[in-house]
């Protein structure tokens, strides 16, 4: 708890809706990015600050590929000329990347090794930034993993549970306790599929460059009232 708030230890954001803010301002997409980024920004040191350990966000997806040239070209720019400004020197946040490092430019992998390097010593929050990631891709690679390390005996069939895979997926992220998707889309579309498995899930209308602080304080006083059960049966419940 912090104050009234039950605190989630691992939140995941689906950033949607960049490009319908700009449109209703008479903007281009890509200032919606922008706005997106800017707002990410801050966003995410201010939930650290609420005490939340994970943050995981997507912002881009393998099938991002399909829109225009021009957008995703933008949006690579974006990422390679911005990526740095998401380190927070003044506190303890490990920065990583999940997603597949094909297809990406060296530009954007630069960018990204050096943010990853910059904050590597960092442990007490961890963010996920999910480029060129999707759900299945994560899973398949795991798998493919797990089958050379088994093909080269370093583990046993008996080795395997779910926690166990969970670790061989990028970065081993753990379980997502909140799972919120701005713009009022009510979609998983492939984020974190094995990690949202008990994740709470929120739906706000608001687009992602006007999802701010005050209405992350709703997200955490909505998942305050949740009652968590993970398959299991609610205490008052019992013996009804
Ligand atoms: C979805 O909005 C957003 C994206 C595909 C990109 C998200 C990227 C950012 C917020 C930029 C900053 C991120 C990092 C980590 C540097 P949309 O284009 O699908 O919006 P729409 O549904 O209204 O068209």
């Amino acid at each position: 708890m912090n104050g009234e708030y039950k605190i989630p230890n691992h939140v995941a954001i689906i950033l949607d809706g960049n490009g319908r803010w700009a449109k209703k301002r008479g903007l281009n997409r890509s200032l919606g990015h922008k706005a997106g980024f800017e707002n990410l920004k801050k966003l995410s040191k201010y939930i650290f600050k609420k005490g939340v350990k994970v943050l995981s966000v997507f912002a881009f997806s393998t099938e991002n590929f399909k829109r225009s040239k021009e957008e995703v070209d933008y949006l690579m720019k974006l990422f390679t000329n911005n990526f740095k400004q998401l380190i927070d020197h003044n506190s303890d946040v490990k920065i990583v990347f999940s997603g597949r490092k094909s297809n990406l430019s060296n530009e954007v992998l630069a960018a990204m090794h050096e943010v990853e390097e910059a904050t590597k010593n960092h442990s007490t929050y961890l963010f996920n930034i999910c480029l060129n990631y999707g759900g299945r891709a994560d899973i398949i690679d795991a798998t493919k993993q797990i089958a050379e390390d088994y093909k080269e005996g370093k583990i046993t069939l008996e080795d395997l549970d779910e926690a166990f895979f969970q670790k061989y997926l990028y970065n081993g992220i753990p379980d997502i306790d909140l799972l919120i998707r701005t713009s009022g889309e009510i979609r998983i579309s492939n984020f974190l599929l094995y990690q949202s498995a008990y994740a709470e899930m929120y739906f706000p209308s608001v687009f992602f460059p006007d999802f701010d602080e005050k209405q992350f304080d709703l997200a955490l006083l909505e998942y305050t009232k949740r009652d968590r059960k993970f398959g299991g049966i609610k205490d008052d419940c019992k013996n009804n």
